[in-house]
């Protein structure tokens, strides 16, 4: 039984013949004993030497550890590796981000990042529409799309949904969207709600404003591109994909039927038991790379540091380049910051984002104005125009009567 060494430090690797992930690694061991074990384990190793494991298996498919740089460790997948017709991201995840984090040897490991040969970006098709198509469809060629997120999250009926929606548009929100816990509670049936919806979004375009409305679609994997295709029969103007509790085969499922002809706005819901931890787990940005290889036009990506939602600017740039950057061949995804947005944090949301690239939607931030969802929506767009203008708030509050009493209740950041 021969003993076979996954080190390869230094060596340089073929960006187009191999998958490379980066790992932040906890452990105790020396860390060239931890990054073996990993690459071992999740190509063609295992805890102890194996007869059945011989030169050429090894030299075509052992995966190499090619970096240490203190806590990161950088891997290289042989392409070989990961599956061509059939597997798609579930295998994919399966080696890159998969027993590893149950070895014994790390107390953490984190996926940070991974790069994709062009062999294996040319499987996928990425979105339909990106951001530029998204764009297109709300006759927004610039300034950020801005957005709602249909509060309370659950109990409001079809027709009170639609209700909010009008109200949302008629304040001028290009954007609407159930709650990623919506589906088809008795309380608000997809069918009906969708309908009431797309009706209250008709109303609008004959009054000249154009807004699309994300029905909430996440179901089980044999029942998902049926349901797309239902909930598009019905009038849905966009889908939404919680994409951590469906699976990513959710949305190359829903963006790869020729019948669809809507976006879909992907949810990251469940993403903070991955994502949360800087030493274990998945980040974002890894995340990020895979909806956009599946196919989603539209993603949350966090708050950029201001927000409810916790994360760090940095990481939040990184979520944003992940969606949007010119490395793959693929549309861009139009990023989306939501959790805990109202106007007054607008300007600090675009002074780390940029002012074009990005929806900003906000649930309580609308829905919480003084004056009502209508007032609500005029304050959210309101501060983004500001902010687009490049004049102070404050200041584009003293003609914006909706804006002050949004910034009298809940201040600025
Ligand atoms: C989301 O879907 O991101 C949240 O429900 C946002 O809600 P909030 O704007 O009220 O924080």
């Amino acid at each position: 039984m021969g003993s076979y060494s996954y080190m390869a430090l230094g060596e340089e690797i073929d960006r187009d013949a191999y998958v490379v992930c980066k790992y932040r690694v906890t452990t105790d061991l020396p860390m060239e004993k931890a990054a073996e074990a990993i690459a071992a384990e999740q190509s063609t190793g295992t805890w102890t030497g194996i007869s059945t494991l011989n030169d050429e298996v090894f030299r075509n498919y052992a995966a190499k550890v090619t970096a240490i740089d203190g806590d990161m460790v950088t891997i290289a997948f042989p392409e070989a590796d990961f599956s061509i017709k059939v597997g798609a991201v579930p295998q994919i995840l399966s080696v890159i981000s998969g027993n590893l984090y149950g070895l014994s040897a790390l107390k953490g490991v984190r996926l940070e990042d991974v790069e994709f040969p062009k062999g294996i970006l040319k499987q996928y098709k990425g979105p339909k529409f990106g951001d530029a198509g998204l764009r297109e469809i709300l006759h927004r060629p610039e300034k950020p799309l801005v957005g709602t997120i249909v509060k309370p999250k659950i109990g409001l009926s079809p027709k009170d949904t639609a209700k909010y929606i009008y109200e949302a548009g008629s304040g001028g929100l290009t954007n609407g969207k159930d709650d990623e816990t919506l589906v088809d509670q008795a309380f608000c049936p997809i069918e009906d709600r969708t309908k009431a919806v797309a009706e209250a979004l008709d109303r609008l375009r004959e009054e000249g404003h154009y807004m699309v409305h994300a029905i909430n679609i996440s179901t089980n994997g044999q029942d998902v591109r049926e349901l797309a295709e239902d909930a598009q029969k019905w009038g849905a103007s966009q889908l939404m994909i919680d994409v951590l509790t469906c699976g990513y085969g959710a949305i190359q499922a829903v963006a790869e039927d020729p019948k669809i002809k809507v976006p879909i706005h992907v949810h990251r819901t469940m993403h903070a038991a991955m994502t949360k931890d800087p030493t274990n787990g998945i980040s974002m940005r890894v995340i990020a790379k895979l909806v956009r290889m599946c196919g989603g036009d539209a993603l949350h990506i966090g708050t950029l540091g201001v927000g409810k939602m916790e994360g760090a600017i940095t990481e939040g740039k990184q979520n944003q380049l992940a969606c949007q950057s010119d490395d793959v061949p693929y549309k861009k995804v139009m990023p989306v910051c939501s959790g805990g947005m109202y106007p007054g944090i607008v300007p600090a949301v675009i002074k780390a984002a940029g002012t074009n690239n990005l929806q900003i939607q906000a649930g309580g931030g609308v829905a919480g104005h003084p004056e009502g969802v209508r007032a609500g929506a005029m304050a959210m767009c309101q501060a983004v125009d500001s902010a687009f203008e490049g004049v102070d708030i404050e200041k584009y509050a003293e003609t914006h009567h909706e804006l002050k009493l949004a910034l009298d209740r809940w201040g600025t950041k």
